[in-house]
């Protein structure tokens, strides 16, 4: 085998490795598990709370979800996400249904199916006390600033008021946060929601968005009328027992509870947290161990490609480089992550869909660094080894590689100190990552700063250690120049 045969194998080996090793969603859910989606960041219905020490996502939503499970018999699986994400996420198979006080829409009839109606809440207005009288009727929002749920109702309301300058948000949290630092004026939300909320800094306002209730259901994908079936059997249940109400109540008193705001300071943040940073090191320790591995098989072979001596072959190697340097790396996630489950059924779990967005992007870089290193060294050197009766493979491999290798190692370094840092971009999709963690800290504790303090202070000792690292190696390697 030639050197590009054995890369091109290598390759192969590696990305099946990558898809065999990991269950996929699609698969797991007929291993009896039923994979609940929501966006817990909506106490009382849905939302994260530290549980002997734990992070759980609780809420009456995910009780609900409990008692569905337990007639089908199966095992519940939770995946938190955006909200704007659920939809996808349903209509693609990542998950088996939707709980999250979701209100079922015409609109959104066309694309899943949805259960009976299980609760229902009125849209109110959230503003700051100081601004109490300020918004007396709808009319008087014209040209506020306004936050709202992305790819809630309460956008749709806000794109309906006149002139409203609209911040969409993923989470409530960070919508709330937006209110209280005075970057937006009011917030369109539910009374249930906001009841959370209220204090005597944050108020409701006399305007009513509309005065018909919001309802809930759940969403379940089109045509599943089986799953839709038990699944309305189990809410009849419930309702006539009075369990919803009781799981309301205790889910508002659950959530209560979280929001006694404690002074912490970073080193409280840190310590009482460290579990959540400990897990979320590993993850992106994985992400950027892999990443680098796997970016560094794919670039060598890009590489090799970009070098070959047929025209057609050469551009191909170029088509990819110049693809993946001159598009986003969030929106290569997206596509990878979305786009494949959506259009092909390929449906990669986030970590999956995280180290091929991290490879492939890195492999892009650290191709263009082997080529400029191999383009470096002297021709005559390639000339002197084949005069000395070496073939080309052979000279290749130990003469021109290993001085291009040498020369293009701070290089190397770089790329995979950006891997690291750009392993944050994965938590987008949920990937439990460092960033992803410092967010789930940042909803429980209120404490806007210190989470991401501690994150930066993770990624920092990540990144200059290995540049230490990386320059006692390179040191060590260049000791034989010198003479
Ligand atoms: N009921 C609203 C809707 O369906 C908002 C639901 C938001 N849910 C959540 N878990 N954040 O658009």
């Amino acid at each position: 085998m030639n050197k590009l045969q054995r890369c091109a194998a290598l390759f192969l080996a590696g990305i099946i490795f990558l898809l065999s090793g990991m269950p996929l969603h699609a698969e797991s859910a007929t291993e009896g598990k039923l994979v609940l989606g929501t966006s817990a960041d909506f106490a009382p219905y849905e939302f994260h709370k530290t549980i002997d020490g734990k992070d759980t996502i609780v809420g009456f939503d995910i009780e609900i979800a409990k008692e569905i499970a337990k007639d089908l018999n199966k095992e519940l699986v939770i995946e938190d996400m955006g909200f704007d994400a659920l939809l996808p996420a349903l209509q693609s198979g990542r998950v088996d249904m939707v709980i999250s006080g979701m209100t079922p829409t015409e609109e959104r009839r066309r694309s899943i199916d949805f259960s009976d109606n299980y609760y229902q809440s009125k849209q109110i207005i959230m503003v700051r006390a100081a601004d109490q009288g300020r918004f007396p009727t709808m009319d008087s929002l014209r040209g506020a600033s306004i936050g709202v749920q992305k790819g809630s109702i309460q956008e749709e309301i806000g794109q309906g008021i006149p002139d409203a300058k609209l911040t969409s948000l993923d989470k409530i949290s960070d919508i709330i946060l937006q209110l209280q630092t005075n970057r937006i004026d009011a917030v369109i939300m539910e009374d249930t929601v906001a009841a959370g909320y209220l204090s005597d800094e944050l108020v409701l306002a006399d305007a009513v968005p509309d005065t018909t209730a919001v309802q809930a259901a759940i969403g379940i994908q089109k045509g599943n009328t089986e799953l839709l079936q038990s699944v309305n059997e189990t809410l009849t249940r419930l309702k006539n027992n009075g369990d919803i109400e009781r799981m309301v109540t205790e889910a508002s008193q659950l959530s209560a509870g979280t929001k006694d705001e404690k002074a912490l300071s970073i080193w409280n943040v840190f310590w009482e947290y460290r579990g959540f940073y400990a897990t979320g090191i590993g993850y992106t320790l994985l992400l950027s161990a892999l990443g680098v591995l796997f970016g560094f098989i794919i670039g060598l072979f890009i590489c090799l490609i970009r070098m070959s001596g047929i025209g057609i072959i050469r551009w191909i190697g170029s088509a990819y480089v110049e693809l993946l340097r001159g598009t986003p790396m969030l929106v290569q996630l997206m596509i990878i992550h979305y786009g494949l489950a959506l259009t092909f059924g390929i449906n990669l779990s986030p970590l999956q869909s995280g180290i091929i967005t991290l490879s492939i992007n890195s492999s892009a870089y650290l191709a263009e660094i082997f080529r400029a290193g191999i383009q470096g060294v002297d021709r005559g050197q390639m000339e002197a080894a084949r005069s000395l009766g070496m073939n080309r493979g052979k000279a290749m491999r130990h003469i021109i590689l290993p001085q291009a290798f040498k020369a293009v190692l701070p290089a190397i370094g770089n790329e995979f100190i950006t891997i690291i840092k750009e392993s944050s971009i994965i938590s987008v999709i949920g990937m439990v990552e460092i960033m992803y963690q410092a967010s789930v800290v940042k909803n429980i504790t209120y404490q806007g700063m210190s989470p991401y303090l501690i994150a930066a202070a993770f990624y920092f000792i990540m990144t200059f250690g290995l540049s230490k690292l990386l320059g006692r190696w390179e040191r060590k390697l260049s000791a034989s120049d010198i003479r």
